[in-house]
């Protein structure tokens, strides 16, 4: 019950990463607001939580709708935890196609919001003493090959931000620090294409095949994998943590694929064929 008597904000909290951690907050005391644009799987999660998640529709492109939903879970008795998560794919076109409107949509997504977060946030939360602040990035801001070009450069966007914003903030011990999921089996990628239905179930399965095989470690990626690491960094558990962020990948990030899966053959297996 790390987070009894503590009031949190979940944006994206409808569905995947934002939904499990909501719940997660919420097991261990917390009541959540989530702000989402899904109001039909925000309002089902909230209805089925037992008054302890509550839904507020959220554009998180609209500063207003930010400012908002932060002040609702002030008004609550003050606001202790944000976590910044909401976001979807973005533009997939890469450098040499992309139109500028695109790629200021991708980066007002998933980096403006982030910062919004943190701008209505802040003053809510100096005001009561401190708190602590995740946002959500992606091990594609940390290497290419995980994501498109925009929605990458957001991403190292948003750890950058990360650790500046902890900078500005750790006289008023406000903590800020970003979590990097891997490959986490979430509605996001059907989303992107469109898919839906039937055809979403189906596809979250073929999804949940690859994912499984797409990291050293051999499973699938859940969504409650990011939640765990989520409510550490805004529990007092990381209450001397600041600034940084934690990789929760499965071991993607390790290395070249032939370091660690035996099916890809490294550079000297290749030429044992050419030695004696
Ligand atoms: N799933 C992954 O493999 C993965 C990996 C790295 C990072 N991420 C990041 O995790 C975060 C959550 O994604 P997810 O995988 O849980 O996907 P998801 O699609 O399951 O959830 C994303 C949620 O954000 C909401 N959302 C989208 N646009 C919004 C807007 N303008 N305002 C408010 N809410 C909005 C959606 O309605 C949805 O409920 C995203 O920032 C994503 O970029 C995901």
């Amino acid at each position: 019950m790390r987070f009894a008597g503590k009031n949190a904000v979940v944006t994206g909290g409808a569905s995947g990463i934002g939904k499990a951690t909501a719940l997660r907050l919420a097991e261990e005391g917390a009541q959540v607001w989530i702000g989402d644009i899904d109001e039909a799987g925000g309002r089902d999660l909230a209805e089925t939580s037992n008054g302890r998640i509550h839904f507020q529709r959220t554009d998180v492109m609209q500063a207003d709708d930010i400012e908002a939903l932060m002040q609702a879970a002030d008004a609550a008795g003050g606001l202790n935890v944000v976590f910044n998560n909401a976001g979807a794919g973005g533009s997939r076109d890469p450098i040499d196609q992309i139109s500028p409107d695109d790629w200021d949509r991708t980066q007002a997504l998933l980096l403006r919001s982030v910062a919004l977060g943190i701008r209505y946030a802040a003053p809510l939360m100096i005001a009561r003493g401190g708190g602590a602040i995740v946002n959500t990035a992606s091990i594609a801001a940390l290497q290419t090959g995980a994501a498109p070009t925009a929605y990458s450069v957001a991403k190292a966007g948003v750890l950058h931000l990360t650790t500046m914003a902890a900078a500005d903030l750790s006289r008023y011990d406000i903590r800020v620090n970003a979590v990097c999921p891997g490959f986490i089996t979430t509605n996001i990628f059907t989303s992107a294409l469109g898919i839906s239905g039937d055809k979403r179930t189906q596809a979250n399965g073929a999804i949940g095949h690859i994912a499984t095989r797409a990291q050293p470690l051999q499973r699938a990626g859940r969504a409650e994998d990011i939640a765990a690491a989520v409510a550490y960094l805004a529990s007092d558990d990381a209450s001397f943590v600041t600034g940084t962020h934690i990789t929760v990948d499965g071991g993607m990030t390790i290395g070249p694929r032939h370091s660690w899966d035996p099916q890809v053959p490294s550079l000297f297996a290749s030429l044992e064929a050419f030695a004696g």
